[in-house]
């Protein structure tokens, strides 16, 4: 394969991020990267496609997404819109023959999720859900570690996601707000990161009890009066793996002091690990060595020597950041496409999982129960033996 040629769907925040690991992938990798063509960027709002189709340097700016889930200049669809969107692009992408790069949470409904990931499994194309958090260096080395036996086996996950910056009554009304346009709030949006992790380390979630709490329930909008506030600024949960180990996942976006604070400890028989975003270039182990006077957490610097860190700067410890992130699940994608791996991950299907444990702890956030999660993904199931858990 000599080139790919993308479309994107979406001209806000995360145009900068997609649009420079599409500009970068190639340099990092070369030569071992088809050379990208950044065909035709589509937003519903003119100006801002052609704003963002001028700064990110994409050939054409588009109003209507049909003319890139539709063209025959494309051969990949990347969504970046809001949540109750991605859906409807997603499907029309798939029917007409595209791979498609989806934005997280992939849908704002659990329901949507389930038929998003049957129509990717029935396409035959890629399908990739940009968790950049799961794929990130120091995460995957935790991965391998748990992998390899050396934490032996898991008992505990405990993870929250942690941001400050909706702590400010003075943020506009938008789309993260409405419970229809983005599925959850703190836990849809950043909650699904962290429950991704969770799932991807320990395997699926069975059931949950989650409790939550709206801290600003109205924003101010451009021209009239405030709006109501329909989602949670902080959900606070309990989780049961269905490997039998627990689990606690917390997500907020008004958490004062916290500015990107995705943070998990995975507690096993012989080993611990801890990680903080905001600390990404670390990671904390812990491994019985059986010496009580000299044992304790030992800090690994990422770099180099770990796979997804090494297309990038080689000394251990330069460090790596937000943006790297974006480059590392694109390769994910246009490997899955060149060697036509369907099995890619995160995937559509593990991703309508996630939706699905969201959606049980907005449930259970309202009937102060435990809810089951309605589905058990099968690729997960496997991957509990590959966990031998
Ligand atoms: N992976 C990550 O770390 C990460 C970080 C931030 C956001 N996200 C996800 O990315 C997606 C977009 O988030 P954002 O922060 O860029 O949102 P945003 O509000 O900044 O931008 C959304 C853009 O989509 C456009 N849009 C809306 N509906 C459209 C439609 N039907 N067709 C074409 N354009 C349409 C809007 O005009 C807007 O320009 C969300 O799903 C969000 O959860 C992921």
């Amino acid at each position: 394969m000599k080139s790919l040629r993308f479309g994107i769907v979406g001209s806000g925040y995360m145009a900068k991020t997609h649009s420079l690991a599409l500009r970068n992938i190639g340099s990092f990798l070369w030569p071992n990267m088809p050379t990208i063509e950044m065909v035709r960027l589509a937003d519903i709002d003119e100006r801002a496609a052609e704003d963002g189709a001028m700064r990110w340097g994409w050939h054409e700016a588009a109003t209507d997404w049909r003319s890139i889930t539709r063209a025959e200049d494309i051969d990949v669809v990347i969504i970046i819109t809001p949540n109750d969107s991605h859906e409807e692009i997603a499907i029309d992408a798939f029917a007409h023959g595209k791979h498609v790069f989806c934005e997280k949470p992939l849908a704002e409904s659990a329901e949507a999720a389930a038929r998003m990931a049957e129509a990717a499994a029935r396409s035959g194309k890629i399908g990739v859900v940009n968790f950049v958090y799961r794929c990130w260096p120091a995460v995957e080395l935790a991965r391998k570690l748990i992998q390899s036996g050396d934490l032996g086996q898991l008992r505990h996950f405990q993870g929250h996601f942690f941001q400050d910056y909706a702590n400010d009554p003075t943020l506009p009304f938008a789309w993260r707000f409405d419970l229809d346009r983005s599925g959850g709030g703190a836990i849809g949006d950043i909650g699904s990161h962290i429950s991704d992790i969770a799932v991807s380390l320990m395997g699926p979630i069975s059931r949950v009890t989650a409790s939550s709490r709206t801290y600003i329930d109205h924003r101010p909008t451009a021209n009239g009066p405030d709006s109501r506030v329909t989602v949670d600024d902080m959900t606070t949960s309990l989780v049961d793996f269905a490997s039998g180990a627990t689990g606690a996942v917390h997500a907020s976006w008004a958490a004062t002091g916290h500015k990107s604070d995705l943070n998990f400890r995975v507690i096993g028989t012989r080993g611990a690990i801890h990680f903080t975003w905001e600390r990404n270039n670390e990671l904390h182990v812990y491994t019985d060595t059986g010496r009580t006077d000299s044992d304790g957490f030992r800090r690994i610097v990422i770099g180099g020597v770990h796979p997804e860190a090494a297309p990038f700067w080689y000394a251990q410890g330069q460090g790596l950041g937000y943006g790297e992130a974006f480059v590392i699940t694109l390769r994910r994608l246009i490997e899955a496409i060149r060697s036509e791996d369907t099995a890619v991950s995160p995937s559509f299907a593990e991703a309508a999982h996630i939706n699905a444990v969201i959606a049980a702890m907005i449930r259970s956030s309202e009937s102060g129960t435990w809810e089951a999660v309605a589905d058990l993904m099968v690729r997960q199931e496997e991957h509990l033996k590959d966990l031998a858990i």
